[in-house]
């Protein structure tokens, strides 16, 4: 070993104790008579002292040349600091310095490696390498390591084996677009780097694994957001011989356990809500649950309050809701012009908003009380249960016209942004519930077909299989289920398909014919004949729960070598191209 020590362990108790330590300048002070360093590593930083007159002269000079990020040697004695400093566990101590060397001297690093950095996104990514030295960034990954080693913990003790599954596999049209790799060996073929292991835990079931996990790398050449990389991981589960209820409970347990031993905080509650009713009363299949404002319908297939009185816009849609906002009826005109460019957005589409407010005096004021009376608006107020002003300001409504769940979709973002202004998303507090009963199919207006809502190997309800006979394909329900956390979807899985004839069955129904359906997936049909156990699963993000337990919306904060919004990494530059002796290798001819 090059040290005794690291930065961030000497205290008082280790006073009058020669010791060496290593790492990075993070910078350096030099007083006249007095040199002080500040010595860096992952553990932590310790201040060393030079005293002219004291300190040997060649070490002085030495120390002078000194630039931020040398990495270097310094052996001393411990000492109990004049001027203590309680913002860092050494800052009792610090090291009189009697050998110095340089390991390595360093270029000037283009940003500042401290906690606020004055580097952009873009700079430290490319060198990202030394934003991973700063100490937000390394505590992010620091959490990581902590919540995969207590996933395994957990798993291990309740069984689970860690299995290996393949990344070179086969590209298959469901889901989200593949990523491809061409095969030299066999020329004009691809692989496809997996979307997730799903058949291959399935296969695994058949083969008697009962109870399987492993935290594995995934790969979807998708559109990127904050939540999404193109390789992500997910710590994948499935199990043999269990009904929805054992994997809600048995991995309901998985996170209690993440959010004790990673936050040391008890989860609470995990509540558990229909698809139906998240649509309905949040317009989301993932709501944020941990405020309430819940959707009010003016408009809908159970009410109409709003039809019949010359409001052409409110005659003229299926639906008609809002959400009810605490306190905010005194809003100004440039909040509300805010409030409605923000539904107008491009990315949300509404085509107005309409608001209705108690006055200070009591009385109600809206955008349309030109159509509708005191006495409609009374109504309204009365569904929303909303409150006049008192000893706080009244209550605010906001309303959306629009088509069914499109318009709740929209709304949707509205709570979402008033929950951010009234401070109702507070990162350090969490609500967790699991969403049941998702629709097996969705229908694609555009391709105008049906896909499956989660993926093909997901079983219908026993009580909707009618529904596959009599082709109300839209009413069958899954036993489908996604985790919540705080309105990020931290994970979903369901219980499968194990039937060859079903399964047969599902991908017709998607649109396969059975050649095609052989050609993709005949291998699994192949295997459920062999004796495959009734088994199920799940998958959660485990990026996202990183970001969810650090309190970040980025899941990239928590990736050491992430992929930027292009689903480029700048540090080593790819994707690039390659030289055309490869090309050749691989009879492969680019048109751009
Ligand atoms: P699903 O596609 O829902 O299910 O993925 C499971 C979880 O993975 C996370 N996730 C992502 N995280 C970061 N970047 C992405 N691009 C990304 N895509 C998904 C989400 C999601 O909940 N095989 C099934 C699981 C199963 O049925 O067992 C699957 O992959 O948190």
């Amino acid at each position: 070993m090059l040290r005794t020590h690291n930065n961030g362990e000497l205290r008082l108790n280790h006073i009058n104790q020669t010791v060496t330590l290593c790492g990075w300048v993070q910078r350096s002070r030099d007083k006249g008579g007095m040199i002080w360093i500040d010595l860096r590593d992952r553990y932590g930083i310790t201040q060393l002292m030079l005293e002219e007159g004291k300190t040997p002269k060649e070490i002085l000079d030495l120390s002078r040349t000194f630039g931020r990020e040398f990495v270097i040697s310094a052996t001393g004695l411990v000492v109990e600091r004049l001027s203590k400093n309680d913002k860092i566990p050494t800052g009792e101590i610090e090291i009189k310095i009697t050998e110095l060397s340089v390991l390595n001297p360093a270029k000037l690093p283009p940003f500042l490696i401290e906690d606020e950095t004055d580097g952009g996104d873009d700079i430290r990514m490319k060198y990202r390498y030394l934003d991973l030295r700063r100490n937000p960034v390394r505590q992010n990954l620091i959490l990581r390591h902590s919540v995969a080693k207590a996933t395994r913990q957990y798993l291990d003790n309740q069984d689970f084996i860690e299995v290996e599954t393949p990344v070179l596999i086969k590209s298959t049209p469901e889901g989200a677009r593949d990523f491809v790799v061409p095969s030299r060996m066999n020329p004009g073929e691809f692989y496809a780097l997996p979307q997730s292991p799903q058949t291959f835990k399935q296969l695994l079931m058949v083969s008697g694994f009962d109870r399987y996990y492993q935290i594995v790398k995934c790969f979807r050449d998708e559109d990127l957001r904050a939540d999404r990389q193109p390789e992500f991981t997910q710590i994948d589960c499935e199990m043999s011989f269990i009904e929805q209820e054992d994997i809600l409970n048995m991995f309901e347990g998985l996170i209690r356990h993440l959010f004790t031993q990673v936050k040391g905080l008890d989860l609470g509650e995990v509540s558990r809500m229909t698809y139906a009713h998240a649509m309905k009363f949040y317009g989301s299949d993932k709501p944020d649950i941990r405020f309430d404002m819940k959707f009010v319908e003016l408009k809908s297939e159970e009410v109409d309050l709003v039809s019949g009185k010359d409001f052409v816009v409110f005659d003229s849609v299926n639906t008609v809701v809002g959400i009810c906002a605490k306190g905010c009826a005194e809003y100004t005109r440039k909040q509300m012009d805010e409030l409605t460019d923000f539904v107008k957005r491009p990315q949300i589409g509404a085509k107005g908003m309409i608001y209705l407010r108690y006055n200070a005096d009591g009385s109600l004021k809206s955008s349309v009380d030109k159509f509708y009376s005191e006495e409609d608006l009374k109504i309204w107020a009365e569904a929303f249960g909303a409150e006049k002003s008192g000893c706080r300001p009244g209550d605010l409504i906001l309303i959306l016209p629009g088509d069914g769940n499109k318009v709740r979709k929209q709304l949707n973002e509205l709570r979402l942004e008033m929950g951010n202004r009234l401070g109702l998303r507070d990162p350090k507090k969490y609500a967790a519930h699991w969403v049941v009963d998702f629709p097996l199919l969705e229908y694609g207006e555009e391709d105008d077909r049906w896909f499956a809502m989660h993926h093909p190997f997901t079983s219908p309800k026993p009580e909707d299989m009618k529904y596959l006979e009599t082709g109300e394909l839209g009413k069958i329900r899954a036993n489908a289920y996604d985790l919540v956390i705080n309105g990020v979807e931290v994970g979903g899985g369901s219980i499968r398909i194990f039937q060859k004839e079903l399964q047969a069955k599902m991908f017709s129904v998607l649109g396969f014919t059975d050649e095609e359906a052989k050609n993709q997936f005949g291998f699994l049909m192949d295997a459920f004949e062999y004796g495959a156990p009734p088994h199920g699963g799940l998958a959660f993000g485990f990026d996202r729960l990183c970001s969810l337990f650090g309190g970040s919306d980025s899941i990239r904060d928590f990736i050491a070598f992430p992929k930027n919004n292009s689903g480029r990494d700048v540090m080593i530059d790819s994707p690039s191209r390659i030289d055309d002796k490869q090309l050749n290798e691989l009879k492969i001819r680019t048109v751009v």
